[in-house]
């Protein structure tokens, strides 16, 4: 994704001399970055294969299935089809979902779709996000309807505020773990009511998630604890477990967390990242992990 930042750079300097067009080009890129980087929006909306990969020609079309207690609900095609797709939805009403989390008929789409998270990104981001993904290619998959089993609500309206200089290391880090990247919707423990215990555990992992039936994860600890979470780590280990997925012990962690996308992040979001998480508070949590995840995953 080096590739990206450079097009990213040379468009802005280009788009000071003149055009709008070349502007539109530095916001796809960007756009291009954060989706297929940091944020990872096909985590969700890409359906895996039996091999837990991306499949190629479904991106972005969504129907990955989310059989959960509260929820049984399929990740939206979000390509540019104007049937099956949002090829007919407005910068604006793409942009009140990621951020606020309803349909353009105002059904209510999360969780567990991170709209917490993202009612947090900048303006120039969620616009960057849109611009992007009216590029991408059309892809006809009609989803099922999501049912919930508990009350939801919209997020208030996004702020929108800019996000952090890149140069204030720990608070960009910050902003890529809490705005961005949805590290804490899966790295903290939830409470006694199944949700995660953000005040109390935030990053203290212990959260199981279920990949189908006798396949289920523990999240890890990913707080400065020295014994249960990552406080004893090198920088270069965390790193290698973010973008390459490999553990402290050399072996491929499990599924599901974002590695094949958080792998294009750059080497400078990776080390604010890094220089953030060893800000947060150190909780002791022992994470047991399951069977499944101690088994091999190529
Ligand atoms: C953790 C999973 C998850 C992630 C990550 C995620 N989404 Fe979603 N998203 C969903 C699910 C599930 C739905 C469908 C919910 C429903 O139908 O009620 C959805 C719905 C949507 C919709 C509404 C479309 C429609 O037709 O209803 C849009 C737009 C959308 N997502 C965009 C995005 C973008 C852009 C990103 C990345 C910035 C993203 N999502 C990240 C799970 C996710
Ligand atoms: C969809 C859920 C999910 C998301 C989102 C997620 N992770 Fe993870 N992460 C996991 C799981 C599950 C593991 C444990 C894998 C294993 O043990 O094999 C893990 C492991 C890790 C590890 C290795 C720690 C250890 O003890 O093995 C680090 C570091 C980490 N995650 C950081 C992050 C950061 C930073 C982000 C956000 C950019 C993030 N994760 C987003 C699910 C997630």
């Amino acid at each position: 994704m080096k590739a990206a930042a450079l097009t990213l750079l040379a468009g802005s300097a280009l788009a000071l001399l003149g055009g709008t067009a070349l502007a539109d080009d530095a916001l796809v890129a960007r756009g291009d970055y954060l989706v297929n980087g940091p944020v990872a929006c096909g985590s969700c909306h890409t359906p895996l294969g039996p091999d837990f990969k991306p499949i190629a020609d479904k991106t972005l079309a969504g129907g990955f299935h989310f059989d959960e207690m509260a929820f049984n609900s399929y990740s939206a095609n979000i390509t540019p089809d104007k049937e099956t797709g949002i090829g007919n939805w407005t910068d604006e009403e793409i942009i009140h979902a990621i951020r606020e989390g309803a349909q353009k008929d105002g059904r209510i789409i999360f969780p567990p779709m991170p709209v917490p998270t993202y009612n947090n990104m900048s303006d120039d981001d969620v616009k960057a996000i849109v611009a992007y993904l009216r590029t991408v290619k059309p892809v006809k998959n009609a989803v099922p309807l999501a049912k919930y089993n508990i009350p939801q609500q919209t997020m208030p309206p996004a702020k929108g505020l800019p996000a952090p200089p890149k140069t204030d290391k720990v608070a960009y880090g910050g902003y890529i773990v809490n705005a961005l990247g949805h590290c804490f919707e899966c790295h903290t423990t939830p409470g006694a009511n199944g949700i995660p215990d953000f005040a109390g555990h935030l990053g203290a992992g212990g959260f199981e998630i279920k990949l189908g039936p006798g396949m289920s994860v523990m999240t890890a600890n990913i707080t400065s604890d020295k014994e249960t979470g990552i406080g004893d780590w090198t920088d270069a280990e965390i790193n290698r477990a973010i973008t390459q997925g490999i553990g402290r012990d050399g072996k491929p962690l499990a599924p599901p967390m974002a590695y094949a996308y958080y792998k294009n992040m750059t080497d400078e979001d990776v080390d604010a990242v890094v220089a953030y998480l060893r800000t947060l508070k150190p909780i002791s949590n022992k994470v047991e992990p399951t069977a499944f995840q101690q088994k091999a995953f190529p």
